[in-house]
């Protein structure tokens, strides 16, 4: 366990813990909601590693005010939670159907009562099954969508909301959902996907402008970014990792912050029209970190379909996902996006930092996980010398509350400060709830004086 202090952060640095619907809320029957793409894939055979579905989850929608409770108990002065868009409009189309948004509109109420900001992330990852029967985000049309969604959910959250997050990791959606299928849809297309990279980018440009008329909060994106390690010292290694730093790195902030494509990465020129980038570099008040591990790159061997290998990277300790525990990628990121974008690089927050580990509640039914307590350190430590060098961080959230339904790992990885017996449902708090609560008393305290 670090027993060393953490340095001091800013008076008004944010702290915050973050979730998604699909994930933890459960209840995809009830009151109207409509079915989105992950309750398709997760019910297709061979999908999800456990064979689970998100059907019921952590039952947040039921529980949601003892996970609030967890909330207060912990400290956080922010929360990010997302809107599940088929709760919203369970066609994709239409009005707003009005008890989908109330569970938003108490769940927004229940944080402001507690002091917690409200940070509402539009899209993580389920879109209504309808929008993808009429091509999902390969479809121009669905950013069209995107934005009446907004609209609709600005319209009801707009006076609340404390900071609003269109999409959540659209480079994530794209390859993994539209490049090599292992999340919904399922769609198998490598580099065939970038329509849908182009549609989310023009869906989050468009849902700027619907959030500006009805909001005076700011926007941000949650992108996933991963610090390229070029593995070889051949001109081969070398233009295999600027390729693959083009796709995961640039290929969705470039184009927000002004540059368009970065090169190599555009597809079908016929997807971008006249206007788009214009749309999609609408200012931007945040801009959305979320951050697990840097990535190693090298030449592909010959005949690969793909320009760069991916190569797991040595030295590291490794979570229950395999993932190294880098918190010096965390740094190194955050001077990458500082020295690359410059003044056009917004204020950053890290919107999701976390991991996976084997957690079981010991024989008096505590859950010790020293592991999580080191990583969260080493990478608020990161965040406190991202700040000496003069990056602008304004706030960390902890993926996640609690344990919950992983995509395609299903129940097998557990990221919550919270473990959950998704057997009873009940919640406890592990040794590293009980740390970040201690450091976050101790910030406040700090800013206080
Ligand atoms: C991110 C996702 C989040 C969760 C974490 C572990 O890519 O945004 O929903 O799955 O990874």
């Amino acid at each position: 366990m670090p027993t060393a202090p953490l340095p001091q952060f800013p008076a008004d640095f944010r702290w915050g813990v973050s979730t998604s619907a699909y994930q933890i809320e459960g209840a995809v029957g009830a009151d109207g909601r409509g079915a989105s793409i992950w309750d398709t894939f997760a019910h297709s055979p061979g999908r999800i590693a456990d064979g689970s579905t998100g059907d019921v989850a952590c039952d947040h929608y039921h529980r949601h005010r003892e996970d609030i409770g967890l909330l207060a108990g912990l400290g956080v002065t922010a929360y990010r939670f997302s809107v599940a868009w088929p709760r919203v409009q369970p066609t994709g189309a239409g009005p707003a159907h009005p008890t989908g948004l109330d569970f938003y509109d108490r769940l927004v109420d229940d944080l402001l009562a507690h002091e917690i900001d409200p940070v509402a992330t539009l899209y993580h990852w389920d879109l209504p099954q309808p929008l993808e029967d009429a091509g999902g985000w390969l479809a121009r049309d669905t950013a069209a969508r995107f934005a009446a969604y907004a609209d609709l959910v600005a319209a009801r959250l707009g006076d609340r909301v404390t900071l609003w997050i269109t999409l959540n990791e659209p480079f994530v959606h794209m390859s993994l959902g539209y490049g090599t299928g292992e999340h919904a849809p399922g769609r198998t297309l490598l580099f065939d996907a970038f329509p849908a990279a182009h549609h989310q980018l023009l869906g989050h440009g468009l849902a700027v402008a619907a959030l500006r008329a009805r909001s005076g909060s700011p926007i941000a994106i949650a992108n996933n970014y991963s610090p390229v390690r070029t593995l070889g010292g051949t001109d081969a290694d070398r233009t295999a990792a600027a390729a693959y730093e083009a796709l995961h790195n640039r290929l969705f902030t470039d184009p927000l912050l002004g540059r368009g494509y970065p090169d190599g990465t555009a597809g079908d020129p016929s997807v971008v029209r006249d206007g788009d980038l214009a749309v999609i570099a609408a200012p931007l008040d945040v801009l959305g970190v979320n951050y697990y591990n840097p990535t190693g790159v090298r030449a592909p061997q010959e005949g690969s379909p793909l320009p760069f290998e991916l190569v797991p990277l040595d030295g590291y300790p490794r979570t229950a996902f395999d993932w190294p525990v880098a918190p010096d990628g965390l740094h190194e990121l955050l001077g990458w996006l500082h020295r690359t974008y410059g003044a056009a690089l917004p204020p950053v927050e890290i919107t999701e930092s976390g991991c996976a580990y084997d957690d079981v509640p010991d024989a008096d039914g505590r859950v010790h996980d020293p592991e999580r307590v080191a990583y969260l350190d080493g990478h608020l430590r990161a965040v406190r010398a991202a700040l000496d060098d003069g990056v602008d961080v304004r706030g960390y959230f902890v993926w996640s509350l609690l344990d919950n339904w992983e995509w395609a790992e299903g129940f097998t990885k557990r990221f919550g400060l919270v473990h959950v017996d998704y057997r009873t449902q009940s919640r406890t708090p592990k040794s590293s709830y009980a740390w970040l609560r201690d450091v976050i008393a101790a910030a406040r305290r700090q800013s206080a004086r």
